[in-house]
């Protein structure tokens, strides 16, 4: 799965994940939009991934163990905004609408399966402080930067069923403003339902021996529940430099 923001709409990103042969979802990010006004760069990157973006909708991924439903894609957070590219490419989706896609989305996904949610941005609700899930850190008050739609979303998917998991990006886990912290980045809610923020930037690095590692927010499930959430960094053998657990506490 992928949280978006892959590129400032660089299409070779594009064209790398519509390569990968394992099942794959993508939402992508308000930096993917290319802001060109025209929604040019956005359609040239929706194309190339086709079935594997699942904005606004159930995903066709090939993995009859887990449903994956996409929220709104290119969210900046803030609540409800869209951009003139976003406008372009599907329309003046006002925020109902928005709400009613990914509730009709959730209601379309098999019951016998975990149900995750994949967005750019968390939704409303996870904290107002800077190192909340998706608060704002980069301007003064911090604030809960979530969205809007999804949180309405969720309220009404918790009327016919719980989500398990919710993943999301754009709130970088290091904090921009407040000195050399970082963010919060797993929830659990009074229903069940976890939240993973897995915008690790930059997901790339090296450690102290030289060596290149990548970052990947893992999550395993058994039987049906969710049963390991962790950040993960990969050496280039795949073998695990360092995990930091978030689930089970
Ligand atoms: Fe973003």
């Amino acid at each position: 799965m992928f949280v978006g923001d892959l590129s400032d709409g660089d299409l070779r990103i594009a064209k790398a994940i519509s390569k990968i042969s394992i099942p794959t979802a993508v939402m992508l990010g308000n930096h993917d939009r290319g802001n060109d006004g025209c929604g040019n760069v956005l359609r040239a990157q929706l194309d190339l991934l086709g079935e594997k973006v699942c904005s606004w909708d159930l995903s066709k991924w090939k993995l009859d163990s887990l449903s994956v439903v996409g929220a709104r894609p290119c969210s900046g957070g803030g609540g409800f905004f869209l951009t003139p590219e976003v406008k372009a490419v599907f329309g003046q989706v006002e925020l109902n609408v928005s709400v009613n896609r990914i509730v009709s989305a959730a209601k379309s996904a098999p019951g016998s399966v975990p149900l995750l949610i994949l967005a750019h941005s968390g939704p409303v609700g996870l904290g107002s402080e800077a190192s909340s899930l998706c608060g704002r850190d980069w301007k003064l008050p911090s604030m809960d930067w979530g969205d809007k739609d999804l949180g309405l979303a969720l309220d009404q998917i918790r009327k016919f069923r719980i989500p398990e998991l919710v993943v999301f990006g754009h709130t970088h886990h290091q904090l921009r403003i407040g000195g050399n912290r970082t963010r919060k980045t797993f929830a659990r809610d009074i229903w069940g339902t976890s939240y993973l923020n897995a915008a690790c930037v930059p997901r790339r690095g090296i450690d102290s021996t030289g060596q290149n590692l990548c970052h990947f927010s893992w999550i395993e499930f058994t039987k049906g529940s969710l049963t390991h959430v962790s950040h993960r960094w990969f050496r280039k053998d795949a073998s695990i430099a360092y995990e930091e657990i978030l689930f089970p506490e």
